[in-house]
């Protein structure tokens, strides 16, 4: 029906906000961000300030122009799909 993209909805998305599971997105893409915590220049703290939830306002505040198409190609998961009913 959509191709190959997966859609996650943004319930499942705020589930994975811990250092050992933490996905965020950028740009409407959730990304899980686990494997690359570790080797974020801007650190581990910064980077969990994105975890769990949208990070693009904070992605985009520090460095906009990094490209995180390629730096986490493998960690993209799929397309955030916003429930309009769910809490935040
Ligand atoms: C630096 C990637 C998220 C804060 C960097 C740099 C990269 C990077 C490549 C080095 C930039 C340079 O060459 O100067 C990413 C990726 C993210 C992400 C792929 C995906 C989620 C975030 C978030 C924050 C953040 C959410 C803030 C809440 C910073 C800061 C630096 C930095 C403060 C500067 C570190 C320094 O130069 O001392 N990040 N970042 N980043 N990042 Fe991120």
């Amino acid at each position: 029906v959509n191709g190959n993209i997966i859609e996650v909805p943004d319930t499942e998305l705020a589930k994975h906000n811990k250092e050992e599971d933490a996905w965020t997105c950028i740009r409407g893409k959730v990304y899980n961000i686990t494997p690359y915590m570790s080797f974020h220049p801007g650190g581990v703290d910064e980077l969990m300030r994105a975890a769990g939830k949208d990070g693009t306002d904070l992605f985009n505040e520090f460095h906009q122009w990094v490209n995180i198409d390629s730096l986490l190609e493998k960690c993209l998961i799929g397309k955030l799909r916003r429930d309009p009913f769910a809490s935040p």
